[in-house]
């Protein structure tokens, strides 16, 4: 008997809705210095975090640091097959390894005193070596720790006892896996400076309650009252249906110049398009899967929804992934080293290319203070409310943050913080 292999596709089915409470969210969890170092100490040092791409360290011995609140980690291509991250710190007397970036290195000299470090990590040559009246023990290394692969993504946990990657992510691969990420490239790479703290951005994305407020222009394309919300154990996504009005549009038979734009942009001419409103999703959706089979991208692991849609996961707790049926925008928040009112905002854009064509060149990051460049006109409304936002938590007025349903996924990422910070050492 010959064992067809069945496509997975990504689960659309409704998960049960956990018991949350309706407690107003203090605001100190997100402007006190104590709740942070509380939070570096349970949380950030005990899960898998998104160093870079994989693809940026091609060959053996290619390397690139990544920074994460006061650290700095050192990601190395040791072997074909294998990713290492290391702290980015010399054991003689502290010196960072390497600058921020990346690079190519046959082994790792310190810039200090040239002790000098394998791929792997270990002692490679010591000046002077006898001079140290103690002996420089064998173990002398760079410090390692947990380092996997997922998604074309390298992830690295500071716990050396972490559970394996695939098991913290859960659910997330079996739902994701049919985007190929793997086979995305990136095209855009910045890194801003925000002045909120990393969950105010967070929590500014996994709600659609502020399109209404602040991005009334979204309103003529995407429905921000039917979401599915799904909350897992850590991680949580909602479907925002793409391509059709939001039932809060004054007017329902307006084919609005967004709408028109997103014909457009799946190969629809809006001019000669004779449907109506809420014809336009369908059409994409036709549009697209023709235009992947034509072009030699198989979008044939999504579902129809999930060509015009975004499927917007939150990998806990710092990955946003809005993912769209030909590419992914993929927000990454980081905790500032020592002020909890600022934090860094990573934002890439990666695509997937037709089969067989060149990949685009890899793009230079690019970093930038608050409120500098402008990130498009949604992203900007975003971040021009952020430090408002930060300001407002910290006044005596403020009591918490009064948290509805809708806006449930906060309120759910509070409990998984809460789930590091009470629950036993992981
Ligand atoms: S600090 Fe690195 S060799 Fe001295
Ligand atoms: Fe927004």
């Amino acid at each position: 008997m010959v064992l067809q292999s069945v496509a997975r596709q990504t689960p659309t089915t409704k998960a049960p809705e956990p018991t949350l409470g309706t407690d107003l969210i203090p605001k100190e969890r997100y402007i006190s210095k104590e709740f942070m170092e509380l939070e570096w100490e349970r949380m950030w040092t005990k899960v898998w975090n998104v160093a870079g791409r994989e693809s940026d360290i091609p060959n053996v011995g290619d390397y690139f640091t990544t920074e994460l609140g006061p650290e700095s980690f050192l990601i190395v291509r040791e072997a074909e097959d294998k990713v290492r991250a290391f702290y980015n710190v010399c054991p003689h007397r502290g010196n960072q390894i390497r600058n921020a970036g990346m690079g190519h290195a046959e082994s790792f000299q310190c810039a200090y005193h040239f002790f000098e470090f394998n791929l792997d990590g270990s002692k490679k040559f010591v000046p002077d070596e006898d001079t140290f009246t103690q002996g420089v023990p064998q173990e002398t290394a760079l410090t390692e720790v947990p380092c996997d692969t997922w998604g074309g993504w390298v992830w690295f946990n500071m716990n050396p006892e972490a559970e394996p990657l695939m098991e913290f992510l859960g659910e997330i691969p079996e739902h994701l896996d049919p985007y190929h990420f793997d086979q995305q490239y990136l095209v855009s790479d910045q890194t801003i400076l925000w002045d909120c703290n990393w969950k105010t951005s967070v929590d500014a994305f996994n709600e659609v309650y502020h399109v209404q407020g602040i991005h009334p222009q979204i309103l003529e394309s995407i429905d921000d009252i039917h979401v599915q919300i799904d909350l897992y154990e850590r991680h949580n996504r909602y479907l925002v249906p793409f391509g059709l009005l939001s039932p809060r549009y004054p007017n329902q038979e307006d084919l609005t110049r967004a709408l028109r734009e997103m014909l457009s942009a799946a190969g629809v001419d809006p001019e000669t398009f004779e449907g109506g409103p809420a014809d336009v999703r369908p059409a994409i959706q036709a549009s697209v899967k023709k235009y992947g089979a034509e072009h030699g991208i198989d979008l044939s692991d999504l579902n129809d929804d999930q060509l015009s849609d975004d499927y917007h996961y939150y990998i806990f707790p710092n990955i946003t992934l809005n993912t769209h049926h030909s590419g992914v925008m993929l927000f990454r928040q980081r905790p500032h080293a020592t002020d909890p009112n600022k934090m860094y905002y990573d934002l890439q854009n990666f695509i997937r290319i037709p089969e067989g064509s060149d990949p685009p060149p890899r793009p230079v990051h690019s970093t930038h203070k608050h409120g500098e460049v402008s990130l498009g006109l949604g992203l900007d409304q975003d971040s021009y409310n952020l430090p408002r936002v930060q300001k407002g938590m910290q006044s005596r007025s403020f009591k918490g943050l009064l948290i509805n349903y809708r806006e449930r996924r906060i309120r759910h990422m509070h409990k998984v913080i809460d789930d590091y910070l009470e629950g036993p050492d992981r």
